[in-house]
């Protein structure tokens, strides 16, 4: 019992210690990860009966509810169907299912439904080692766990990009049921456009991982997946889109071959791979949602803005920063090559020690298996947005991490100015104080 009792213990410590260390004391540039805001996080705690219950079943054509098997769900339906319908707004699509866990989960739905609709289990994607994310290759989720055939696009390093031309040369070749854009690391927009009308000759779905850059979407300042030819758009909730970590697809239903992919896809979301739906997501995921709506434009060109002011300073100031010929980024990413300065492991275990939390990539010429000590690193910029940076904290920041990366300073000796200048930034913009303060704001809406 006494070993039971210091497991417990240690780990409510390291639970506490975490939320400061993290929240307060480290700036984060994970690309990957959201920053909530107040209301959000309110709104999560609100929620605490509904994270005890259980609501299962069937979706109809508008992801609204259509049957659930348990009994007390009056407002549980509402709830999701409220959810639903704001995420719709948001995206301006006429179907979304909200139920999925992850970003991955909804990975999951959508190659898996598609692939079955379509009979097909061929599904082309961009290489791993130029961006994609590990559910779409043969090596993860699509190729381990679904046993679909993944093959290739071609990728230009000196675009950053998917080369159009070699790509569709291979979609032709294949004749796969799916066509997967959108990346981990994604600087550029992809060649949607370009290549759903190579889809189309083949009759392949094409799906637009969107786990990075929905927010981005949301706010008009990346590509618009869905007007540009993607059928089926999939993503995280929470790294540009500030909400809590769960998954949500959209798409447009506009004609009988939709209907029966949303059918699928729905069918794989239900029963297939969920049977709760870990409900106490939705309320926050429309928090996050409205504050998108509403602020959604400003945050998202603020993170743009910062990260290509990232790119230009650390650039100038002799870092390899990848893209340089095209503005280093559209995104909230920059990809830097530090293998003059030991690769991406030592600069991101360095900085760590100096609490700017970033990690190591691989970059699109890297051999795939170098994934210990990849020649780069990722840095992502929506957090530090989020809280309020601007473009003169953004090159302080970046005057920071270039005496560490290139041997200047000793990181604990920058760590105390990390903390000093995290300290500043102890708000949360573009979003909602409490769930109060967004009902007041909205209610000038209503009539
Ligand atoms: C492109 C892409 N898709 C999917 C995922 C998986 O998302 P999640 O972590 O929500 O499962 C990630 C994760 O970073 C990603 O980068």
């Amino acid at each position: 019992m006494e070993e039971f009792a210091k497991l417990f213990i240690d780990l409510v410590e390291a639970s506490r210690a975490h939320e400061q260390y993290r929240d307060l004391e480290c700036i984060n540039l994970i690309a990957s990860e959201g920053m909530k805001s107040p209301a959000v996080k309110e709104m999560l705690r609100l929620c605490m009966d509904l994270e005890s219950r259980y609501s299962e079943g069937e979706n109809d054509l508008q992801g609204h509810v259509k049957a659930r098997y348990y009994q007390g769900q009056k407002y549980i339906t509402i709830i999701e169907n409220c959810a639903a319908d704001l995420v719709k707004n948001l995206f301006n699509c006429n179907w979304t299912d909200v139920r999925l866990v992850s970003g991955t989960h909804a990975n999951l739905a959508t190659f898996k439904g598609l692939s079955t609709v379509t009979k097909n289990r061929k599904m082309v994607v961009a290489p791993l080692s130029c961006g994609a994310h590990i559910s779409h290759d043969y090596t993860g989720l699509a190729g381990q766990v679904l046993g679909l055939e993944i093959i290739n696009l071609a990728y230009d390093v000196e675009e950053l990009n998917i080369d159009v031309d070699r790509s569709a040369d291979i979609i032709r070749a294949a004749r796969p049921g799916l066509v997967t854009l959108g990346a981990s690391l994604f600087l550029f927009p992809h060649p949607v456009k370009e290549l759903k009308s190579v889809a189309e000759e083949v009759d392949a779905y094409v799906v637009y991982d969107a786990a990075h850059v929905l927010g981005l979407i949301a706010g008009g300042e990346f590509q618009d997946p869905l007007r540009e030819g993607a059928d089926f758009v999939t993503a995280s909730t929470h790294k540009t889109f500030p909400g809590p970590q769960g998954g949500l697809i959209l798409a447009e239903l506009k004609n009988s071959r939709m209907e029966e992919a949303i059918k699928g896809v729905q069918h794989t979301v239900f029963p297939l791979s969920t049977s709760n739906v870990h409900l106490a997501r939705l309320p926050a995921v429309s928090v996050a949602t409205i504050e998108l709506k509403l602020f959604g434009r400003e945050l998202a060109r603020q993170t743009v803005k910062n990260a290509q002011t990232a790119g230009q300073y650390l650039y100038e100031n002799g870092l390899k920063v990848l893209g340089e010929d095209k503005g280093f980024t559209r995104s909230h990413q920059l990809a830097v090559d530090v293998r003059e300065y030991g690769g991406g492991k030592r600069v991101a275990k360095d900085l760590e020690e100096a609490n700017i939390i970033l990690n190591r990539n691989l970059l699109p010429y890297d051999n795939q298996n170098n994934r210990e000590n990849p020649s780069g690193i990722r840095i992502g910029f929506q957090d530090v947005t989020r809280r309020g940076f601007k473009e003169s904290d953004i090159k302080y920041l970046c005057d920071l991490m270039l005496s560490v990366i290139k041997y200047k300073r000793k990181p604990q000796e920058v760590k105390e100015e990390v903390i000093a200048f995290k300290k500043q930034f102890n708000k949360v913009e573009y979003g909602f104080n409490s769930v109060e303060e967004a009902i007041k704001y909205l209610e000038k809406y209503l009539k």
